[in-house]
């Protein structure tokens, strides 16, 4: 089967399909210790923050989805509308395919034409980086959508229970730091639903990238996709495998200086908030978008301002002001998120 082919398949078997982890990504285990008395007005809180660099209207993203198929072109293009309309950055997906064959660079540089003013950020597997890729073609996923930053994502879970699957992943740390030698935008390194650790995160700073997504589990899990797609015994084992988005983001946000993102089961407002007390710095929501944006970019804006509006109540009952503030307040971690921690030594 085709990279092309692969992709709608995924998109196909998202959309139709219950594709989320059989863990959960924690929020319900996090609280945000409520103020009766705020002392802030609710419309005056402001939303506005600094993602990597440049000023967004809210510490929200678009997850990296698609791209590689002629279908993934209307999605895309969806998406990119939204992120233009409301200011905030945008990740494509995989552009391994784009790079192999010309005729599907459309379905990512639709991304660039219809957002040409926000901060995109191109994709590509770092396990590419050990079957023959060099930063040239991080390079070239870079210009192909004149992105702002790249993400390289890290996928062994999927790869494992997946036919087609490359699982070399040796010497991948030394390939992801010699992209971040050679690139002049920044990278972002992901995981995609099952977490980062505390060791890794050290390990990917130390290599020189610019910030962490912990792409924890509890959202759109590929073993269950992968389930979908022929490999069904395997993927179920570890349907239930990953680090939890809460516990991979507090890991992540105790152990490193870089900013950490936390994607993976974000469903609200109210997620975001949490995750932002608890140290990331912005959120990325993917699936709840594609289920959008297959119809159009007006559904893509509905759900991100809805949880813009979700967001601002968190903030306003929470008593923050702005998203520093929000960052400076205190979330209690509560049930398995805590005992998760405290057996890694990772709370207090
Ligand atoms: C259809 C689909 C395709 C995806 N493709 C990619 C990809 O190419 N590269 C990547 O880094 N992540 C990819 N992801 C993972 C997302 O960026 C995100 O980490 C994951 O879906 C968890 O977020 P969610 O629970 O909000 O869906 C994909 C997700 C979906 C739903």
């Amino acid at each position: 089967m085709s990279i092309s082919e692969r992709k709608l398949d995924h998109i196909r078997i998202c959309l139709n399909e219950s594709v989320e982890a059989a863990v959960s990504a924690g929020f319900e285990d996090v609280v945000l210790v409520h103020r009766a008395l705020p002392e802030v007005d609710a419309e005056s809180i402001d939303l506005r923050t600094s993602f990597m660099g440049r000023e967004v209207s809210m510490p929200l993203f678009i997850a990296a989805m698609t791209g590689g198929h002629p279908e993934a072109e209307k999605i895309n293009r969806n998406l990119a509308i939204a992120a233009q309309e409301l200011n905030i950055p945008l990740g494509v997906g995989s552009q391994r395919a784009g790079i192999e064959k010309r005729e599907l660079v459309r379905s990512f540089t639709v991304a660039r034409k219809h957002a040409p003013d926000a901060f995109l950020i191109a994709n590509l597997g770092a396990v590419q980086f050990c079957r023959g890729f060099t930063p040239k073609e991080a390079q070239r996923a870079v210009e192909m959508i004149e992105a702002d930053a790249i993400a390289l994502h890290l996928n062994p879970l999927q790869e494992a229970v997946q036919r087609e699957g490359d699982t070399q992943f040796a010497g991948v740390l030394e390939r992801i730091s010699e992209v971040c030698e050679a690139l002049d935008v920044p990278v972002i390194v992901k995981e995609t639903g099952s977490g980062i650790c505390a060791e890794d995160a050290l390990r990917l700073q130390e290599a020189g990238v610019s910030a962490i997504d912990v792409g924890g589990a509890g959202g759109t899990s590929f073993a269950v996709v992968e389930s979908y797609r022929g490999t069904e015994q395997l993927a179920k084992n570890f349907l239930s495998w990953g680090i939890p988005t809460v516990v991979s983001l507090v890991e992540c946000a105790r152990s490193v200086a870089i900013p950490v993102f936390a994607t993976g089961g974000v469903r609200s407002g109210v997620d975001i908030a949490k995750a932002l007390a608890l140290g990331a710095r912005a959120c990325g929501v993917a699936l709840p978008l594609l289920r959008q944006a297959v119809k159009g970019a007006e559904g893509v804006m509905e759900v991100l301002r809805t949880y813009e509006r979700e967001l601002r109540i968190a903030m306003f009952l929470s008593g923050s002001r702005d998203v520093e503030e929000l960052s400076r307040s205190k979330a209690v971690v509560l049930g398995r998120c805590r005992e998760w921690l405290s057996a890694r030594g990772m709370l207090g």
